[in-house]
């Protein structure tokens, strides 16, 4: 076989990565890990990132300068050439655009592979750009992750489900401006400690475990920088486990992963999960272990609200539950996230590893499942 005929067989997937949220370096770190492993022998491979500012570039297919680690923080460079993607259902052609250059064509992709968290990437609107376009892409689409990125309405899909979800209340920008009087009294009547979150974030940015309704404010405030909309939810006393999803083939039921469990061990300055401990774990204040240590029954259980959680909010591809198993022995759901951390010593990689699944594999499954999904409504 020429080079030629190879490259033509070829699946050409763009990696999308970086972006306009304050994921931008965890997402970076995930195209460096995307990168290493994706199998050359199958895929071609157009690494796009999305600077904080929201340009589209082109980078070179290098993982090195993405990887995140202390004193080395990735970003996607602005100055890089810009690359621009249709937006009609007659080309799926993508093009670059560089200063002074004439536009130069990078040709089909047949499937792109939105590797990003947070608002502007793991939202729908992303999403929404490649339907625009009937382009294929691994995941969820718009209405999923919409809603699973916004903790208000994921609470209101999985309540309306009968998914068991803990207490919580929603103050929005208007509320907190206008009446924060109701909002506090709203706050009071879930006891404490309670989490304060912003409705629309990850890797617990903005997050606040507020202990006394005298922190309450700054607690809101903090949470505002992120987003104006703002959930606070009881604290739940229990475990943090986690449990895979990854969507079946030609309608089947999704499949579940042997469950994992986080431990941020006390002591180390992290008062729960928050973005040190999950991102620059250095002394080892935090474990993920996979298979975790619960009953069979527990176990079942958690696989089976982290389908029905990833049915009750139309996911397609891949998600990851996060559930609470409290001492009282019930489970909660605490999130979805449709677009998990995919670094290969992610949680959700290591679930699928423990459950005979390996990163490379793991990756051709979701390019696999994203090509087999029509597009438009579906
Ligand atoms: N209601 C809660 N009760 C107890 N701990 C919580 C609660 N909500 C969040 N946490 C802690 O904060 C972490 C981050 O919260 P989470 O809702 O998962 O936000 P993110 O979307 O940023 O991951 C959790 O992993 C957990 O350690
Ligand atoms: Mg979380």
């Amino acid at each position: 076989m020429s080079a030629m005929d190879n490259a033509q067989s070829k699946i050409r997937v763009a990696l999308l990565f970086g972006g306009r949220s304050s994921e931008h370096a965890v997402s970076c770190a995930t195209a460096g890990g995307v990168l290493r492993a994706i199998d050359r022998r199958r895929y071609d491979v157009l690494p796009i990132g999305i600077a904080p500012d929201g340009r589209w570039v082109l980078l070179p297919d290098d993982p090195e300068p993405l990887e995140l680690r202390r004193g080395h923080v990735p970003a996607v460079p602005e100055s890089a050439p810009g690359v621009v993607v249709p937006t009609s259902t007659r080309e799926r052609g993508l093009r670059v655009l560089d200063r002074g250059e004439m536009p130069q064509e990078l040709g089909d992709v047949d499937v792109v592979f939105p590797l990003l968290h947070g608002p502007f990437g793991e939202d729908g609107t992303v999403q929404g750009m490649l339907e625009l376009a009937d382009i294929r892409y691994v995941g969820s689409g718009v209405l999923a992750s919409a809603a699973g990125m916004d903790k208000h309405f994921m609470k209101v899909v999985f309540a309306g489900a009968a998914l068991p979800v803990g207490p919580f209340t929603v103050i929005t920008d208007a509320q907190w401006r206008h009446d924060p009087a109701a909002a506090r009294d709203a706050v009071a009547g879930l006891g404490m400690p309670v989490f304060v979150k912003p409705a629309r974030a990850g890797s617990s940015m903005g997050i606040t475990k507020v202990t006394s309704m005298d922190d309450l404010d700054a607690a809101v405030e903090n949470a505002r920088q992120h987003d104006l909309k703002v959930v606070v939810e009881a604290g739940i006393v229990g475990r943090e486990i986690e449990c895979g999803v990854l969507e079946g083939h030609d309608g089947a039921p999704p499949r579940t992963s042997r469950v994992g469990e986080i431990v941020v061990r006390s002591g180390h300055g992290h008062d729960f999960y928050d973005f040190e401990a999950k991102y620059l774990d250095t002394d080892d204040s935090v474990e993920l272990t996979c298979p975790a240590d619960v009953p069979a029954d527990i176990e079942a259980r958690i696989q089976e609200l982290a389908a029905r959680a990833f049915l009750a909010l139309g996911c397609e591809g891949l998600a990851r539950v996060d559930c609470f198993y409290t001492e009282g022995g019930d489970v909660l759901i605490n999130e979805i996230n449709t677009m998990p951390g995919f670094t290969p010593y992610s949680m959700y990689p290591q679930m699928w590893l423990a459950s005979g699944l390996t990163y490379p594999e793991l990756i051709d499954e979701l390019i696999t499942l994203a090509l087999e999904r029509p597009v438009g409504l579906r």
